[in-house]
């Protein structure tokens, strides 16, 4: 049994889906944990069904695009708990697939500040935290389009490639100060995300789902159950990897 018993975790993009079922397994196995995303109301329901578990915690509104925000964030977990064990940084967009040609600056910007910023300003002021806690476990929500190529959804792919890049820079960086970095790369997950994507491209996804190797998609809980692993001391030599909860994409 895994225990995080006295830690204190972080998930950003804890409103909802993966972030949702592993603020809860984290608190399951002992972790207090602090819930963040722009919706207070869904984080505060995760925390209440935290507490109805018998765990601990709170939820903090921000967003991760900016830094007043991560900053204040960080904050309150100190000063509430005085430490900083585990960070999962999940919070993310997606992409609408369209044509290379026909995407806008505006969806550049936003995704990559999202995706990309919000991942590089969490680690930026996490890490102190964890550093004055006595080292930690980070883990970065990237996905298979971290790994491969998708098209149509370019910037959503660079984007996961970059937060691919913050991981492996930063397991090297803090490799001997006790912080290990970890990726997460899941493959189609069945969350609010992927229901906006299934409405607005039904038969893309039908197809996509044909052709995964398991011929199903995963649950949030799959991908919850490796983030715990990286989290506690049973993953104590693994950093800068990122491990594909893809049922089998990747290694097509
Ligand atoms: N579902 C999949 O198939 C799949 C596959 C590969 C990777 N992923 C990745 O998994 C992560 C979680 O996605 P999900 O599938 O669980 O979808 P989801 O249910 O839509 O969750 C996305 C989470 O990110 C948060 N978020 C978005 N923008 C934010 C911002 N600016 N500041 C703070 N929080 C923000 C959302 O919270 P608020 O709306 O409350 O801000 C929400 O909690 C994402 O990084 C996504 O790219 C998902």
């Amino acid at each position: 049994m895994t225990t995080l018993s006295g830690k204190v975790a972080l998930i950003t993009g804890g409103t909802s889906g993966i972030g949702k079922a592993t603020a809860i397994a984290l608190a399951q196995a002992g972790a207090k944990v602090v819930v963040a995303g722009r919706r207070q109301i869904e984080g505060e329901e995760t925390i209440r069904q935290i507490q109805a578990m018998g765990g601990e915690g709170f939820a903090v509104s921000a967003d991760v695009s900016k830094e007043a925000d991560v900053q204040m964030l960080i904050e309150k977990i100190m000063t509430h708990y005085g430490r900083l064990d585990i960070a999962f940084n999940n919070a993310g967009v997606e992409q609408d697939p369209t044509p290379l040609t026909e995407q806008t600056e505006a969806t550049y910007d936003r995704i990559m500040d999202i995706n990309v910023k919000g991942v590089w300003l969490s680690l930026k002021h996490e890490i102190p935290a964890l550093l004055k806690s006595g080292g930690g476990a980070i883990v970065n929500t990237s996905s298979v389009l971290g790994l491969v190529g998708g098209a149509m959804v370019p910037i959503y792919t660079a984007s996961k490639h970059a937060v691919e890049g913050l991981t492996k820079s930063l397991a090297l960086e803090y490799a001997k100060q006790g912080i290990r970095v970890n990726a997460v790369s899941p493959g189609p997950i069945q969350t609010e995300m992927f229901d906006r994507l299934s409405q607005a491209n039904p038969e893309a996804i039908e197809q996509l789902i044909a052709g995964q190797p398991m011929g199903r998609m995963g649950t949030p809980e799959e991908v919850a159950n490796a983030v715990l692993w990286l989290c506690s001391d049973a993953s104590s030599f693994v950093t800068g990897q990122s491990i594909a909860v893809d049922g089998g994409i990747v290694a097509q």
